[in-house]
């Protein structure tokens, strides 16, 4: 009887420890998934709500580019405008000569807009993107990024969200976007701040210097399975920062030029050292230095003059939109950038009321 009554004692006292045990394992799994979401908050920046709009399924009117799209592999020329425009297809008199002046020098390429948001065109679109229209080497796409990363080693990396921890998401978005689609297809990716003064119809696997430590990710081509294209894409997924804002963009192309290059100084990629990849001097696509960005808008003879000798060889003007968005062009004057503009993107500039 006694063992009996031991026995149902001890029997009670397991069950209670159960008990204890089973509340202590909910508090403990509660408590940790809170935390979770605590981290992931803070992981996920504020910025990061800039680009929602690219999961919007409002109405979008341009074509979608779907694995069935017919781009040509190695030749299309791509262009990306990531700021999640929301009314209508808005382009301003700069993006719009960029995309001119690739079309025209380039005409048997077909040179791509790629758009991550819907984009609802109107019944009056802007006269200059209804010229860009009439060039039938332009094409305006939309891309859906929740299938455009699928069969690409940024699949998995794109739906845990990782680049949602960008302090700088349009930019983010524009760099990742840029090295996909040239793995995917080859071809040659352009800034929307670039004006092309030549033909790239004839190069292939090619990029240029911007300064003494960056390779350039405003004109970039790779031919289609590039070994360099899968260094870029791969350095992305294992070292993308969200907090560096050139990280993503020169900084990939440069760390994988060195390394399949097997270079240590950006100087030591210059011209034939870097097997079947070609890298330009900066007087090929970044003839003004960033620092000097203002050159380009000169009134003043002499330094005009000066610039229009440094770019005589140059194959784009690269125009560091990021620092001179807020300088005007004036139509008639001897800027540099709109006495070019006026050459290269003739049809958009022709448009142009006053100053741009
Ligand atoms: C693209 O270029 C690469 C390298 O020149 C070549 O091997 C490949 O066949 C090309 N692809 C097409 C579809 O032309
Ligand atoms: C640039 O041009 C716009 C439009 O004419 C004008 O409103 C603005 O004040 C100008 N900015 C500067 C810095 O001159």
């Amino acid at each position: 009887m006694m063992m009996k009554a031991n026995g149902s004692k001890t029997k009670q006292c397991f069950i209670l420890v159960c008990i204890i045990c089973l509340f202590f394992y909910w508090y403990i799994k509660g408590w940790s998934s809170k935390t979770d979401l605590i981290l992931v908050s803070t992981f996920v920046t504020k910025e990061s709500e800039q680009i929602k709009c690219y999961d919007y399924s409002t109405l979008n009117t341009l074509e979608e580019l779907t694995p069935e799209s017919k781009i040509p592999i190695n030749t299309s020329i791509f262009f990306v405008e990531t700021s999640c425009q929301e009314s209508g297809l808005k382009l301003n008199y700069r993006q719009a000569c960029a995309i001119e002046s690739a079309a025209k020098m380039n005409p048997h390429s077909n040179v791509y807009l790629i758009f991550p948001s819907p984009v609802l065109e109107t019944k009056y679109p802007e006269e200059h993107v209804e010229i860009l229209k009439g060039y039938n080497n332009v094409k305006m796409m939309h891309i859906s990024t929740k299938t455009f990363f699928d069969g690409t080693p940024l699949q998995s990396w794109f739906r845990e969200g990782k680049h949602k921890t960008s302090k700088y998401p349009f930019t983010h978005i524009s760099d990742i976007l840029r090295y996909v689609l040239l793995w995917k297809y080859g071809g040659i990716y352009l800034d929307l701040d670039v004006i092309a003064l030549r033909s790239f119809e004839s190069m292939v696997n090619f990029a240029g210097v911007e300064s003494a430590e960056f390779v350039s990710s405003a004109i970039i081509s790779f031919s289609h399975n590039h070994e360099v294209a899968n260094l870029a894409v791969e350095d992305l997924r294992q070292t993308f920062k969200g907090d560096e804002w050139a990280w993503n963009g020169p900084g990939v192309i440069t760390r994988s030029l060195k390394k399949y290059c097997q270079a240590s100084k950006v100087s030591d990629l210059i011209e034939h050292k870097c097997k079947d990849f070609t890298v330009y001097p900066q007087s090929a696509f970044s003839p003004i230095h960033w620092r000097q960005w203002s050159k380009y808008f000169t009134t003043d003879e002499k330094v005009r003059d000066s610039v229009m000798k440094e770019i005589k060889n140059s194959y784009v003007i690269h125009v560091w939109n990021y620092l001179s968005k807020g300088t005007n062009i004036t139509l008639g004057s001897i800027q540099p950038y709109g006495a070019i503009a006026r050459e290269q993107c003739p049809k958009v500039y022709s448009t142009i009321k006053m100053v741009f």
